[in-house]
Formats: structure tokens, sequence, C-alpha cells
């Protein structure tokens, strides 16, 4: 199927397509994904990339939402919580779902589902098939929300 391709296509590896297999399902346990997005061993997930795609106002836009640990960026969000101290909060596989798809744990969120093709409605030609962040970029935003401590 189209969206399983495209995952092969994109390099993802045959792993991180079966994760996202032919029903888009997210191996979800509990409140969390416990297993890389990538698939086991596949990707070696970088914290400063992460913090990256977190403070891109292109790519996670994340701090349209929310604030966090990064003086150099003068206009933060205040519409959701301070990413400080996230790494505290959270296992990784916590934020893995909730970076991935947070509308499983509270369906009304205004959070977007960073890694959901299944169920979109009103998606543009070009993006259809495509989550809005790479799996290997979720676990670089994982790795880099994990190192937020208090
Ligand atoms: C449009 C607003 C919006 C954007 C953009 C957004 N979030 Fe959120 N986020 C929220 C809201 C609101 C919550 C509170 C929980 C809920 O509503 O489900 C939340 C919850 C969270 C949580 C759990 C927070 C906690 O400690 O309770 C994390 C972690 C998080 N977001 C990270 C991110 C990251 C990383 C990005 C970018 C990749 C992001 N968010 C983008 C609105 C947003």
């Amino acid at each position: 199927m189209a969206v399983a391709a495209g995952f092969a296509l994109a390099g993802a590896g045959a792993e991180a397509a079966l994760a996202q297999s032919a029903a888009g399902a997210l191996a979800v346990v509990g409140d969390a994904i416990p297993v890389a997005l990538t698939g086991a061993n596949a990707y070696v997930a970088d914290p400063l990339r992460g913090r990256e795609i977190v403070r891109n106002r292109q790519l996670g836009l994340c701090l349209l939402c929310h604030s966090g640990p990064f003086p150099e960026e003068r206009l933060q969000g205040d519409l959701a919580t301070d990413l400080k101290g996230t790494g505290d909060r959270w296992s990784d596989g916590q934020l893995r779902l909730r970076i991935a798809d947070s509308s499983r744990l509270n369906a009304a969120t205004i959070m977007p589902a960073y890694y959901k093709i299944e169920g979109l409605t009103r998606v543009a030609s070009a993006f259809q098939g495509k989550p809005v962040l790479s799996a290997e970029q979720i676990e670089d935003v994982v790795a880099f929300l994990t190192t937020l401590r208090n």
C-alpha cells in the first residue's frame, strides 16, 4: 500500500514501515510507545538535532504553544506547558506517544499529531501519506526532551 511504500522509499527501513503497518497503527502500550519508531537499532537519535527541530518554526513549531529552555528564542508560546523538566516527568516511550499522536490521550487536544497518517482530513495533496515529522525526527525530539531536567 502507498503509505508503507512511501516509508520504504524514504529509507526509514522495513521495520519502520512495519511499525506503521497496514492499519496505520502505532505500537501503543498503555500511555506509551515503548519501541523506537525507527525500529530496533536502526537509528541513533541525536538530542542536538532534536533541539533544533523543537526550536525551528518551520519544522516542529513547538514554541508556538510551548515555552522551554531556549534563551535565544524571544517569542515562545503560552498555550501549553513549559518543556523544562519534561525528562523528569515522562519516559521516552510516553514522550514518543505524546509527540506522535497526543489525541490518543486527549481527543480534544490542540497539539498536532506529528506521526499520524490515517484519519487526517483536509491534507494538501503534497502532504498526503506523509507524517509531519519523520520517524527519525520524532526520535531526535524524544532524545532531546529526555535531556530536559528541572
Ligand atoms: C498547537 C499547540 C501545540 C503545539 C504546536 C505543540 N504542542 Fe505539545 N502540547 C500542547 C498542549 C495543549 C498540551 C497539553 C496536553 C494536551 O492538550 O493533550 C501539550 C502537551 C505536550 C507534552 C506533554 C507535556 C506535559 O509535561 O504535560 C509534551 C512533552 C509536548 N506537548 C511536546 C511538544 C513538542 C516537542 C512539540 C513540537 C514537536 C509540541 N509539543 C507542539 C500544545 C501544543
